[in-house]
């Protein structure tokens, strides 16, 4: 279906959609109920698109970058930032501190961690270059990692090799791997006696595999390795609990998945870690176990913290492991009618736990950025090409507002330019 076809239609879903009109409250045992009304699944995630203001020219399949915000979540927002405006010095010089204090708990609570060894961030990237430049590296220390990481962080683990002299190894995760052990022999299979840290993705941003990140920790602990987990894609979007990760470090960015507003992240320290690591900037705090000594960052967006518990008040009505079960239903529901079909690859594992939202796809013989661009200009659908690190497609993240109607004209799409190949 192309362009002129495809707005006819989607126009016609908007109609079923607005007279889906009922508050989202909670009940007594704290499900979700309507208020008067009864529906089911389908009705559920339909009422949650009302919240979002989309545009209709375009399907967003490139949620992967950030999330846009909810109507209630931004309304809250905008809120937050007339009353810090209306406050000024008084808000920053008062209640400042104290609130973030409390939001910190709530998010910690949340993730599974102590709120002794949590910190709120600008986002992943400043979270896990704290951990890179910060740690006490020594000439010929090692570290691993892999070539399907972020760039941001790869070029901080260089970056940091011209200072320090400390040595990268990288390795190449495989594209779908028939067992967990086949990811933990790869890592530990570069460990020696130098080996100071290990990062790994708990979920590859370019494909959406999800590592078995407990199970990498175990072994690394073993050796005496320690583990950073790049949880980017994680919080807000698979239902994790820190604790349970047994990682040493893990930092999130809150405005993907949590769908917090732009420049916000988190950073979680084990804290027998928190001692031995440099901050970013200095601060005046004294006692090396205290995890404030690393969260200096001169004055910042105050309201975007405030707004980080509207976010989860949001995300805690739809529920986490609700919106996991969905998004993985959305991503397999487009990629297992395409994965059988001539001339489309798909670059994310195959077995449904090893990924959830985020699935890779491409046509053979079209490189991906021209994909991109025949998506959206003859089929309008917006998405992202990859070429890196072996893959070569589309990385397609729908959202919680996605329908499986915009989904199949995604197929419909992918299967006519495989077609013509
Ligand atoms: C795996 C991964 N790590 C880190 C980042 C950096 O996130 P941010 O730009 O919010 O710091 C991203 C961004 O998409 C990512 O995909």
């Amino acid at each position: 279906m192309k362009k002129r076809d495809f707005i006819k239609n989607i126009s016609l879903a908007g109609m079923a959609v607005t007279s889906l009109s009922f508050p989202l409250t909670l009940n007594a045992t704290g499900h979700l109920k309507s208020a008067g009304a009864s529906y089911n699944e389908g009705d559920f995630w339909l009422r949650i698109r009302e919240d979002y203001i989309l545009k209709p020219e375009y399907i967003n399949l490139e949620n992967g970058y950030y999330n846009i915000i909810p109507q209630p979540t931004l309304k809250k927002y905008l809120e937050h930032i007339a009353h810090v405006n209306k406050e000024g010095a008084f808000y920053m010089r008062g209640v400042q501190e104290e609130n973030k204090a409390r939001i910190n708990a709530r998010l910690a609570k949340f993730v599974g961690c102590a709120e002794t060894e949590l910190i709120l961030t600008r986002n992943t990237t400043e979270s896990l270059d704290l951990i890179i430049s910060g740690y006490p590296w020594q000439e010929g220390d090692e570290a691993i990692m892999a070539h399907q990481d972020y760039g941001a962080m790869l070029n901080m683990f260089k970056q940091v090799s011209k200072r320090a002299g400390m040595v990268n190894k990288l390795v190449d995760i495989p594209q779908d791997p028939i067992s967990d052990e086949e990811l933990v022999a790869l890592y530990e299979s570069q460990i020696t006696s130098r080996t100071k840290l290990l990062m790994i993705c708990h979920m590859v941003n370019i494909t959406g595999h999800i590592l078995p990140v407990c199970k990498i920790c175990d072994m690394a602990h073993t050796h005496g390795v320690e583990v950073m987990v790049d949880g980017a894609h994680c919080i807000g979007h698979i239902n994790v609990n820190i604790e349970e990760l047994h990682c040493d470090y893990y930092g999130s960015s809150l405005h993907k998945w949590v769908a917090a507003p732009l420049g916000v992240g988190m950073l979680y320290i084990n804290k027998n870690k928190i001692s031995k690591l440099w901050p970013l900037f200095a601060e005046s705090i004294t006692e090396q176990d205290n995890i404030l000594r690393l969260n200096h960052t001169g004055t910042h967006p105050v309201h975007t913290h405030l707004a980080i518990a509207d976010a989860l008040d949001y995300l805690e009505l739809i529920g986490i492991e609700r919106k996991e079960e969905r998004l993985r239903h959305l991503q397999r529901y487009w990629s297992e009618q395409l994965r059988e079909v001539e001339s489309i690859k798909i670059f994310t594992p195959t077995q449904v736990h090893r990924s959830c939202a985020i699935a890779n796809v491409g046509v053979i013989g079209i490189p991906a950025t021209e994909l991109a661009k025949i998506l959206l200009e003859e089929y309008s659908v917006f998405t992202v090409g990859i070429d890196n690190a072996g893959v070569n497609g589309c990385r397609i993240t729908p959202n919680v507002y996605t329908t499986t109607v915009e989904l199949d004209h995604f197929v419909a799409s992918m299967k006519s330019i495989a077609a013509g190949v």
